[in-house]
């Protein structure tokens, strides 16, 4: 009967007026009027420290919206020990109770949480309403909801008994604690990454982003109302390389769930190769890092759907999705067309305050990221590469963080704008020439190390088959005649190949089996 019931979590459309807008307005409100205090968790413990740290609203920062601490060493030290000792128990609950208080906990989101939940992603991560709800709300619920089923599907495997043995696998979660460690762009994400190992018998050290922490913290307190037992989640913003080196150094490590840049990655697996010796078992490390996302255009794309598609993809929530599109390919005989049906959308396209509910795209996240994006477009209105602004190139961060929409066209396909990852409303277009279609399709796996996400338009179907191929190895999420954004929960699971992540598809029916580590019982007859 749940098997049948499964479907993707409807969206509320927030139309002024309704029920929810009114009820969401009234949240951000209340939400914003008050500086929150976000404690550190740890077993049955809130605790402070002196609260010194600030996030702050994106696109007005002066305003701050929560106050929250790092933990010291002690207190990581602290939560692993508190963790072990709650896994004794915690393994041993069956599978279909903790998939219970995974689906309760899918109930509160979309009930008595969701406001709260959407306004804390709009006014702590700068989305707007509906890239607030198809983030905090429908994704992580359809993420509670779906591998509670994928789990719950495991158990169906049963081995052959013969009538001399008989068989058993016992679904055991692994040895030790995971650190699952969350990015600020997805709140659902932050959810994901540490109740997917929990629900498989884990237990979990949960390290929220900075500039995400009260989102994070709301998810921790829903999965708290849910029923999940202390200790089994401990909530831990902290110093990024102090946390790494307090789970890195514990014998205890049985898995990173990491989401976040490809650097800190890679830090992590050298940080886990340095202390191989100490493990008690080998930690698995699952990471989702970045991307340079293309659009590849063939001469018979529906021009409108390119517009459209990379609009969306490259400006929705100012490019800060891991699977954007930043870098666009186009054949020179359609390009005019094209440049100007997106500059006519341009045009209408609004940057501003979230709780401004006509806005399309709001401030960058934070300072650095700003000044990343400010040095590269400072780079492309240099000329250099041959690049030109063609649309937007402003920045301003007087109030909040802001950045313009922005398409850069350049003359090289090598150059650092097409090649390196800015995670800003900045996309790069090579406009080539018709008859080097093939040449230049064959280009684009190895332009960047990464392989998150790419589209390609055409609708030449012989050319669409031969993208299959030459794409085969490039991307983990591949798009035909669709932007690159926006994968949905047991539609398209969703994971990069080559340096964009270890693709273990978060939304699909393998991801809860990485959580496992199985015990085969053969037993003599
Ligand atoms: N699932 C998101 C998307 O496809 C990325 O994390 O946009």
């Amino acid at each position: 009967q749940f098997m049948r019931k499964m479907q993707n979590e409807p969206i509320l459309e927030y139309k002024k007026g309704s029920a929810e807008r009114v009820a969401l307005d009234a949240e951000l409100k209340k939400m914003a009027a008050t500086v929150h205090e976000v404690p550190l968790r740890i077993g049955d413990k809130k605790i402070k420290n002196k609260l010194e740290r600030n996030q702050v609203m994106p696109s007005d920062h002066k305003h701050v919206l929560a106050k929250y601490t790092h933990a010291t060493k002690d207190q990581i030290n602290e939560a692993i020990e508190v963790a072990l000792i709650a896994r004794q128990k915690w393994e041993r609950v069956p599978l279909k109770k903790r998939a219970d208080i995974v689906l309760h906990a899918a109930d509160l989101c979309g009930g008595k949480y969701r406001m709260q939940l959407n306004a804390s992603t709009m006014l702590g991560q700068g989305k707007n309403i509906i890239q607030a709800e198809i983030d905090a709300a429908c994704e992580l619920i359809d993420f509670f909801r779906f591998n509670a089923k994928f789990a719950l599907d495991l158990e169906h495997y049963e081995p052959i008994s013969t009538d001399v043995s008989t068989n058993q696998m016992s679904l055991r979660g692994m040895e030790g604690f995971v650190a699952a460690i969350a990015p600020f762009n997805f709140t659902a994400i932050g959810g994901n990454l540490a109740s997917a190992p929990a629900l498989m018998g884990n237990v979990s050290l949960w390290k929220p982003s900075d500039t995400a922490v009260l989102s994070n913290y709301i998810i921790y307190e829903i999965l708290e109302d849910a029923g999940i037992p202390s200790g089994v989640l401990s909530f831990l913003p902290s110093d990024g390389p102090v946390f790494g080196d307090v789970i890195c150094a514990s014998p205890h490590l049985a898995a990173v769930n990491f989401t976040g840049s490809v650097k800190t990655f890679k830090t992590i697996w050298r940080n886990v190769a340095d202390n191989l010796d100490k493990y008690v078992t080998f930690p698995k490390l699952i990471g989702e890092c970045g991307g340079k996302n293309f659009h590849f255009v063939h001469p018979s794309a529906h021009l409108d759907s390119v517009a459209t598609g990379t609009v969306r993809s490259a400006w929705e929530y100012s490019g800060q999705k891991c699977s954007a599109c930043s870098r666009m390919y186009v054949p020179a005989s359609i390009w005019p067309q094209l440049k100007e049906k997106i500059a006519a959308i341009h045009k209408d396209v609004k940057l501003g305050d979230v709780r401004d509910g006509s806005i399309f795209l709001s401030a960058v996240i934070d300072g650095t990221s700003f000044n990343r994006c400010k040095s590269y477009l400072d780079h492309a209105k240099s000329g250099k590469d041959g690049a030109e602004v063609v649309l937007g190139g402003g920045c301003d961060e007087s109030k909040g963080y802001f950045v313009q929409p922005t398409l850069i066209t350049v003359k090289d396909p090598k150059s650092k704008l097409m090649t390196e990852e800015i995670f800003g409303p900045i996309i790069t277009v090579y406009v080539y020439e018709d008859d080097k279609v093939d040449e230049v399709l064959s280009s684009v796996k190895d332009a960047t190390p990464f392989g998150l996400t790419g589209a390609v338009f055409a609708q030449d179907l012989k050319f669409i088959e031969k993208a299959r191929e030459v794409l085969r190895d490039a991307v983990g999420n591949l798009y035909l005649n669709d932007k690159s954004t926006g994968s949905i929960v047991g539609q398209q699971p969703f994971g990069g190949a080559r340096m964009s992540g270890t693709n273990d598809k978060a939304g699909g029916p393998h991801y809860g089996i990485k959580w496992l580590s199985a015990q085969t019982i053969k037993e003599t007859k």
